[in-house]
Parts: structure tokens; C-alpha cells; sequence
């Protein structure tokens, strides 16, 4: 772990640094009044509602929702995490980055930048061996790869010939630097023979990149399908490359997908090369390891749509059925995982070059859905024609479920989807799906506080939220359009919790049936709510109008919640003062009003 970046230096790094000019080189924006407009770069639209403030250095997008300071912008335009946006933006500054502790010696930013520089040339320096070779081995195994010149250029595919000290040779080493060397993993000391000799020897070389496209690593497949070796060699663990977190090709794809849709997650270097070949440029590998967490979230904040793509056979469904495991906690709205299998012995390489994009695509699409993949896994264990299988389908399946965030749509649907199949009420099964008592009183606190208790003026002179959700439920797909649903989880106002529910189901589905939607709802009181609105007449019958008092009325949450939080830097100020960065915040607040 690398320590922790001191507080002041994010305030100074965003007191310098010009948002207009830096969201303008990346999405032209337009002067509109004291602020800057553009179509969204994070929803499609074609009329801008995309506000860039000059003054208050942030950005907002009445259409979607999000919104943020240049570090924000970076990690959501760029797909990069935190660190690394406070990194780009300090080079842009020419800024070190410090850091508040050193832990395993490798903070201090000249040794890492060293490393990467060293990762750098020896990059350069295999794909320069690459083009030196003519009719050779590695020549001929590319071409019965069948890898195009300009696919082995964007890769920075290069060579590691064949000798034991090409590196040490390349790089000249003193003695005092060797260990540098080692910390890469290019360089392996033997025991035995107490001498340094290079990792990668006689393999084709593919360059691993972090976000930034920093090399961090690499992985080196043998040039024949001679079993006694190891097919594929990657660079070990090192304090630049911990490969549960890396994914093959994910730089590539964000060079070459402006606004990424979707993302396919496969198994092997050469096949997200020959899917890029193919111009299927969205796909990227884990590097011989399982799906973890840390790829999903990373993959996540890339994209609202991943789709894993594993053999058919029963290593890749275990494979499959793991990635789905890890998958479960972190199901937010809008987020969607699919699965899909390539049988016969085929993977993405062989299908793509055999069928081509279209058909590869067309099998993305018909990918299983998360729940059906579950549910079809699960079924084939048991027999649910009788008592006894049904019940082992409640057993087998609770665990899972119980993962799943409980006010989740998602969770409602899963929970839904196994009453039907195990043939029983969705009440009685909640009650078996219960987590043990500790996390159960949490969640039922939870929700007592968040229940919503009616009061009756609210409903009958309609409050702007009570407008929001009766227009929600005529038009459910106006949650499509209303961004990220947990944006209003601390409204603090009566309906909030059904209104953030209700986006949340309807991001997901926003064709569901009501009355499917009243059958699953599980809170009796709310559902009698519901049932109410549904029933009122709406005053406004023109879809647009809607559509835009719809939007009027979020632009007032908004506004209200930024109310509330500047009210709340009030109280902090008074008691024990604002940070800059709260100060900073404050400003900006009060500047939007
Ligand atoms: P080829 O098409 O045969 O080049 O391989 P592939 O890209 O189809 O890979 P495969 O499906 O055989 O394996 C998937 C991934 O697992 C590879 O890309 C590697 O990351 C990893 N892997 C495969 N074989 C080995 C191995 O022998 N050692 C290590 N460390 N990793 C391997
Ligand atoms: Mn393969």
C-alpha cells in the first residue's frame, strides 16, 4: 500500500487547476452565460445539459445526475481510480505527488518512477527484438496466430530472445541497482548458482498496462504447444503489478471505446488481441487468475454492463459461478451481469476468427442474464418437481441471495424468482431468507427509520416528491433518466425510501408490470401507498410536459440537498470549524444557488 496523499495537497492540486480547460480538452464545451454547457458525456442526449461552472470549478448534468470537481471528472471520464486522477492531475501541474507514510519502502515516487521507467525500456526493447526477427520462430508463430502487424503495435507485442542476461545486457546494471531489477520480476537470482538470469527468455511478450498505460507487468506465452513448459510465464507480484486487480487489455479499451457500453470479461491474453483484431475492442482478460472483487469493481465503474465469457466446460462454469459469487455484494441499479458460454473446445479467439463480429456479438447479446445463470445452475442440482427438491432450491439458493444488497431491486426480483419456482409465498419466504439475528436487527433498525409514515396533507397536496413518484409509476422509464438512485437516499423527506426503491426496480426493469410490482413489494404499508397513487388521475396528460416537469422536480432535490448540506457545513463550521476542503465546498454551494 502506498501512503496516504496529505489532504491540503487535493485541495491545492483543485484550487490550481482549471476545470473548464481541462473538461474542454476532452468534450468541447460551449459558453453559455458564466457557465459552460455540452451534450453529457455520461448519458446519451442531444440537447446539452451538461453545466461546467467557471466559478465554483464543478460540473453538473441535469439530465443524469452526476456531478463533481476535476477530480471527479477524471475518475468518471477517464475510468481511473482516485489515486491515479490525483496522479495525472499533478503531472499536468508538474506536482510530486507526497505521500504521508512510507509502509514498504516503495512510496517514495522516484523509486516507483524508476521502475516504470525500467518497465518502459525493457518494453520498447522487446518489441524492438520483435521487428528484428525475420522468418524465425516467433515470426512464424505470429503468423500462424494469425496477428495482424497493427494489432501487434497497439499490443506493444514484443519478443524476449532466447539467452539468459538479454536484460542485464539491455540495461548495463551496476551492482547497487540489481535489486531495482529484481523488484520488477525481470530478473531472477538463482540460489544455487548465485547469478542473476532473465525471466522471460524465447517467449512472445505481452506488455501489461495499468490505467494510465504504464507498463506494469508482463505475460510470455512459449512459442509452440510444447506441454512440459509452462504455456504462459507472468511477472510475479511486484510493487507495481498485483495481478487480482490488473485486466489484460483494459487500458487498450479505454484508448480505443470512448464511452464504454459494455464490457466482455474473457480468459486469455490472445483472446482479447484477437477480438480487437476483429474490432471487438471492449474485452479484457484477468491474467490466469479468478474474477476477484477488486476486477468487478474496477470493471463497474468502467461500465454498466459486463458480460464474463468462460468455457463451456465444467472449469469454466465453476469459474463463472465464483465471478458471480464475488459479484453479488456489489449489485448496484443499473449495473447488470451476464454470462456466456463457448462451447466445443472453442474460446474467443477461435469462435471470432470462425464466425466473425457480428455472430460474436449477436451471442454477447443472448448472454444469460445473472438470475438465469444462477437459477439454471441451481436447478440442475435438485428436482423441482418435488417437495424435497424445492425445499434443497430454498437451501441451496439463500446463501446467495442473502448477499445481495436486501433494498436492492435486484434483490426483490431474485427473492421473487425463487418463490415461483419453489412454489411458495414471497412473505414465507422472506421469513426463511432471514440472515442470522445480528445483521437482521440492523437491517430491520434500518428500516424502521427509513419506513415511511404517511402524513395525510402530504398526500393529498402532493409534495414534489409524491409528484415525482406518481409520475414514476405512469411513466417508469423516467428512471432512466434520473441517475443514480442512491443521489436521494438522504432526502430526508416522506417517500423518499419508495421513490428511491422504485427507481432503483425501474432502472432495472423498466417494463415491469405493476401489478408484478405490487406483488413483490414486501411492506405492507407501503404497498398500500402505492396502490393509492396508482389509482389518482394524473393532471398533466402530454408525456413531454411530464417528462419535463418530471426533470423540474429532481432539479429541486438537488437543490434541496445541496440546501441541507450547506446548512449541515454551517453547523460543522460553528462547532469546530470547516476543512479547506469543506471551505471549498462550502463556496461552491453557496455559488450554485
Ligand atoms: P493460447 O490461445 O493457447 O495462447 O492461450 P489462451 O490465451 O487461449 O489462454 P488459455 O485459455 O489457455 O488460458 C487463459 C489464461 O490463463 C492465459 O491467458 C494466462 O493468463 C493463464 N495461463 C494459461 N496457461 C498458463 C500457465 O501455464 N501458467 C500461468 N501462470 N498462466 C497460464
Ligand atoms: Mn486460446
Amino acid at each position: 500500500m502506498a501512503g496516504q496523499i496529505p489532504r491540503d495537497f487535493i485541495d491545492s492540486l483543485l484550487s490550481r487547476i482549471d476545470i473548464v480547460e481541462l473538461i474542454d480538452s476532452r468534450v468541447p464545451l460551449k459558453k453559455r452565460g458564466t457557465n459552460y454547457i455540452a451534450c453529457c458525456p455520461f448519458h446519451g442526449e442531444k440537447t446539452p445539459s451538461f453545466n461546467v461552472s467557471a466559478n465554483g470549478q464543478y460540473y453538473h448534468c441535469f439530465g443524469c445526475g452526476v456531478s463533481g470537481d476535476a477530480l471527479e471528472f477524471l475518475v468518471q471520464y477517464e475510468h481511473l481510480d482516485f489515486v491515479d486522477a490525483v496522479e495525472e492531475l499533478s503531472d499536468r501541474l508538474g506536482l510530486e505527488v507526497p505521500r504521508i507514510k512510507s509502509k514498504d519502502g516503495f512510496e517514495n515516487k522516484q523509486k516507483k518512477t524508476s521502475l516504470f521507467d525500467l518497465m518502459e525500456k525493457v518494453s520498447g526493447y522487446y518489441v524492438q527484438q520483435l521487428k528484428t526477427q525475420i522468418d524465425t520462430p516467433v515470426k512464424n508463430y505470429i503468423q500462424t496466430r494469425g496477428l495482424s502487424e497493427q494489432i501487434v503495435k497497439d499490443y506493444a507485442i514484443g519478443y524476449s530472445p532466447d539467452g539468459w542476461d538479454s536484460i542485464l545486457k539491455l540495461l548495463q546494471t551496476q551492482t547497487n541497482e540489481q535489486q531495482t531489477l529484481l523488484d520488477t520480476g525481470l530478473i531472477i537470482h538463482s540460489e544455487e548458482k548465485n547469478r542473476l538470469y532473465d525471466r522471460f527468455r524465447d517467449r512472445l511478450m505481452f506488455p501489461i498496462r495499468d490505467r494510465r498505460g504504464r507498463t506494469i507487468g508482463f505475460g510470455g506465452r512459449i512459442l509452440s504447444e510444447d506441454k512440459s513448459q509452462a504455456k504462459y510465464l507472468n511477472s510475479p507480484e511486484t510493487p507495481l503489478f498485483h495481478k487480482g486487480s490488473e485486466l489484460y487489455g483494459f487500458y487498450e479499451m479505454t484508448q480505443a471505446v470512448r464511452k464504454i457500453e459494455r464490457i466482455l470479461v474473457v480468459e486469455g491474453y490472445m483472446d482479447v488481441v484477437a477480438l480487437a483484431q476483429y474490432d471487438l475492442r471492449y474485452a479484457v482478460a484477468t491474467l490466469g487468475t479468478a474474477t476477484t472483487p477488486n476486477h468487478l469493481e474496477k470493471l463497474f465503474r468502467a461500465a454498466p454492463d459486463v458480460i464474463f465469457c468462460f468455457d463451456g466446460d465444467r472449469a469454466g462454469r465453476d469459474a463463472a459461478w465464483k465471478a458471480m459469487d464475488n459479484l453479488l455484494p456489489l449489485l448496484k441499479p443499473g449495473k447488470q451481469g451476464k454470462f456466456m458460454f463457448i462451447e466445443d473446445g472453442e474460446d474467443p479467439d477461435s469462435l471470432i476468427r470462425q464466425k466473425g463480429k457480428a455472430y460474436f456479438e449477436q451471442c454477447i447479446d443472448e448472454a444469460q442474464s445473472l438470475s438465469d445463470f444462477f437459477y439454471q445452475t441451481l436447478l440442475k442440482q435438485v428436482d423441482i418437481h418435488s417437495y424435497d427438491g424445492r425445499s434443497k432450491l430454498i437451501d441451496l439458493a439463500k446463501p446467495y441471495l442473502n448477499k445481495i444488497p436486501p433494498d436492492s431491486a435486484f434483490y426483490l426480483l431474485m427473492k421473487n424468482h425463487l418463490a415461483d419456482l419453489a412454489e411458495v409465498g414471497i412473505a414465507d419466504l422472506s421469513g426463511i431468507l432471514k440472515e442470522p439475528l445480528v445483521m437482521q436487527q440492523q437491517v430491520s433498525a434500518q428500516r424502521n427509520q427509513n419506513a415511511f409514515t404517511p402524513k395525510k396533507q402530504n398526500t393529498k397536496a402532493a409534495s414534489p416528491l409524491w409528484k415525482a413518484i406518481t409520475y414514476l409509476l405512469n411513466y417508469p422509464e423516467l428512471a432512466l433518466i434520473s441517475g443514480n438512485p442512491d443521489y436521494f437516499l438522504n432526502l430526508d423527506e416522506d417517500g423518499t425510501k419508495i421513490f428511491v426503491r422504485l427507481l432503483d426496480l425501474f432502472q432495472f426493469d423498466p417494463k415491469i408490470n405493476l401489478a408484478r410490482l405490487l406483488s413483490i413489494w414486501d411492506n405492507p404499508k407501503e404497498e398500500k401507498q402505492l396502490k393509492k397513487i396508482m389509482l389518482e388521475p394524473l393532471l398533466l396528460d402530454d408525456k413531454t410536459a411530464i417528462k419535463n416537469e418530471y426533470l423540474d422536480l429532481l432539479a429541486l432535490f438537488v437543490q434541496k440537498k445541496q440546501q441541507r448540506r450547506i446548512e449541515q457545513l454551517q453547523r460543522i463550521d460553528k462547532q469546530q470549524g470547516l476543512t479547506s476542503r469543506e471551505k471549498k465546498e462550502f463556496l461552491q454551494l453557496c455559488s450554485r444557488k
